[in-house]
């Protein structure tokens, strides 16, 4: 027995030494994974897009900026490209590539034009996206469906234009920045929650279909974020609601979520939910307990109409 335990204690240290040592390479093959690796940015020119812009200009990455701006998207290129870096990595000056994303007609072109800034996508990350703030009475369909252009045609004619290289290629990796409204649908945010619930749909499928090709679809829900998107957001007539909401005022900062974001992409994760406790229990009581989650909407919509009147 005693010669068995010591026989078999030198294979335990072994094993565990070779799977530390398997460990460590893999982390250390994910880390550099991006360097000089083609990464599309929608929505790059503010918020969230912006510092996902800077965090994988550092981490080496060729990127294709995107946006409506021109001037803004620019000024970020040169602002990355006067950036030092830690010396170990090589930065490259951003492209830029400008479009409406909300004219699916347009759209296949832009990506002809960032197929061509480089010959290939390795990651495309949809960040872009619109709010909406408004009571489903008085919102015009038009503005439904002008949300859904924006946060979800736009996005999939995008991703469907540069799909056909990335399947040739076997390789390549698809982002699509949801929300937390992706997964629960909240009171008088009807256009976004749909637009989300779509794109989580939309990218499930997708991520199924492209596994036998070798390519990689990662869903990120965030919670609130601070940046502009409630100023921005539009209402059920159309116009611009300009308002700095409480919760996104209190949000997460964008760059942790680039991080976040840059990690996802890294680690190849395929789903992740970026939301404190509160929108996590919501998230689970959705699919567990129903009920229960349709009342306390119908009670969180009482009170926000209340509000409203006063
Ligand atoms: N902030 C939050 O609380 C929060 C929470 C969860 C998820 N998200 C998601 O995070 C993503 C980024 O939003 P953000 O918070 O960073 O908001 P943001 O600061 O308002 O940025 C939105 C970006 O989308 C671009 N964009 C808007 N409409 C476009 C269109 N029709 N065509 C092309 N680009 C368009 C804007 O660029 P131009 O105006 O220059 O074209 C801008 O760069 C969105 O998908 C949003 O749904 C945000």
């Amino acid at each position: 027995m005693e010669r068995l335990v010591s026989g078999v204690g030198p294979v335990v240290l072994g094993s565990v030494g070779l799977w530390v040592m398997y460990y460590l390479m893999q982390r250390l093959r994910l880390k550099n994974r991006l360097q000089d690796s083609v990464v599309v940015i929608t929505g790059a020119s503010s918020g969230l897009g912006k510092e996902c812009a800077r965090v994988f200009h550092a981490a080496g990455a060729r990127l294709v900026l995107c946006g409506r701006n021109q001037t803004r998207l620019q000024e970020l290129a040169q602002e990355l490209t006067g950036e030092t870096t830690d010396g170990n990595r090589q930065t490259y000056t951003p492209r830029t590539v400008t479009f409406d994303l909300s004219n699916t007609e347009t759209v296949a072109a832009a990506g002809e034009e960032i197929l061509k800034c480089y010959g290939h996508v390795d990651v495309l990350i949809n960040n872009a996206g619109i709010s909406y703030r408004g009571n489903i009475i008085d919102t015009h369909v038009s503005v439904q469906r002008d949300v859904m252009e924006t946060n979800f045609f736009g996005p999939v004619a995008l991703t469907q234009a540069v799909l056909p290289s990335m399947v040739q290629r076997r390789s390549g990796h698809v982002v699509a920045i949801s929300s937390v409204q992706g997964r629960i649908a909240i009171p008088y945010r009807s256009a976004y929650a749909a637009s989300k619930h779509a794109t989580q749909a939309y990218f499930d499928c997708l991520r199924a279909e492209v596994e036998r090709f070798g390519l990689q679809v990662t869903v990120v829900s965030p919670g609130y974020i601070r940046t502009n998107l409630s100023l921005n957001a539009v209402t059920g007539d159309g116009s611009q609601y300009g308002v700095m909401d409480k919760t996104t005022a209190a949000g997460r900062d964008p760059v942790e979520v680039a991080h976040s974001v840059l990690r996802a992409v890294n680690q190849r994760q395929k789903d992740v939910l970026l939301a404190g406790p509160l929108p996590t229990v919501a998230v689970y009581l959705r699919t567990l307990w129903p009920a229960l989650f349709f009342k306390l909407m119908a009670s969180r919509a009482r009170k926000e109409h209340r509000l409203k009147e006063e």
